[in-house]
């Protein structure tokens, strides 16, 4: 089973390393336009996996994807990432281009891969890979929310100084501020949050988590990459085992949430097939209100990708 990974940027190459450190795949393959930069990250890693304890052979490329050939999982993290000042809509008129050249290589190399999208803004790149790719909507899907709902958990694992591993949550919608955690769905082994928890301070944390990457951006002058690296590399990992995780992912809807024709932050069961299936939360008007807000912010910046008449 091979694995590739487009761009060995931060994000890209922490997808490789954490990939390999895992240990689930024969092969990562990493892949980046710049000469030498994927093959000297490769060798790096690979130096590593004495020390790691891992056998699976990372191998890096300068702009070949013959190399990419037959990877049941692509995970395309080119493109610029933002510095500060900058929203992720900001990075649409030079990341959209990028998407969709890399996507067309990668379908022409592994005709039945899987597709993570990982660039930014996340929802509408993700539809760019879609509308290029002419796979299912299954096969093609972004990664954010296991990201932002690390966030919002490390963050009410601070609160409550507790392991963020036994906090359970859910969030939705689009990758940027008006993403929407769901304290109704979130629990400590599970206890409601918002017995634990007081109102004020669970407000604190949900605006924390909404603007989560901006403070990264803030705090050190470009995106995050330990977090989402790690975040995408746990998506591989599921479909690779086929291991049935349930994650809120950026999927393709077609009347799920009474939504149809976009991208969107919603729990789902990742396996093999990729997206198995979309699950349908029962949400309250509030909720619903939220979601839906999230979601015209995200056909705004698509109305920006139609604007761009790439797929005219
Ligand atoms: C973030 C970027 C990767 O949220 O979107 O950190």
């Amino acid at each position: 089973m091979k694995v590739s990974v487009i761009g060995a940027g931060n994000v890209g190459s922490t997808v490789a390393n954490v990939v390999a450190q895992r240990n689930f795949c024969k092969e990562v393959v990493l892949l980046d336009i710049k000469e030498g930069v994927s093959e000297g990250k490769s060798l790096d890693m690979w130096e590593a996996s004495p020390i790691g304890m891992y056998s699976t052979r990372i191998t890096g490329v300068t702009n070949d994807y013959t190399a990419t050939a037959g990877s049941a999982v692509t995970i395309i993290t080119s493109g610029i990432p933002r510095k500060p000042g900058m929203s992720r809509d900001d990075l649409i008129g030079t990341n959209a281009k990028i998407v969709k050249s890399v996507t067309e290589q990668v379908v022409k190399h592994s005709p039945d891969t899987i597709i993570i999208v990982v660039a930014n803004p996340l929802d509408v790149m993700t539809y760019c890979a879609y509308l290029t790719a002419g796979l299912p909507s299954n096969r093609v899907f972004g990664m954010a929310g296991i990201l932002d709902t690390a966030r919002y958990r490390s963050f009410l694992a601070l609160e409550l100084g507790i392991s963020p591993t036994d906090i359970n949550a859910l969030l939705m919608g689009g990758h940027g501020d008006t993403m929407v955690p769901l304290l109704r769905y979130t629990n400590v082994a599970g206890i409601p949050i918002t017995e634990l928890v007081s109102k004020e301070r669970l407000d604190a944390i949900v605006q924390r988590t909404k603007t989560g990457g901006g403070e990264i951006v803030k705090l050190m002058g470009t995106s995050a990459w330990y977090a989402p690296g790690a975040a995408a590399a746990q998506m591989a990992e599921a479909i690779i085992k086929d291991e049935k995780r349930v994650f809120p992912v950026c999927a393709w809807l077609d009347g799920d949430y009474g939504m149809k024709d976009i991208y969107l932050g919603v729990p789902v069961i990742l396996g093999k097939g990729g997206i198995e299936k979309i699950i349908e939360v029962d949400l309250n008007e509030e909720e619903k209100g939220m979601l839906e807000t999230s979601a015209g912010h995200v056909r705004g910046v698509m109305s920006v990708l139609d604007d761009m008449k790439l797929f005219a």
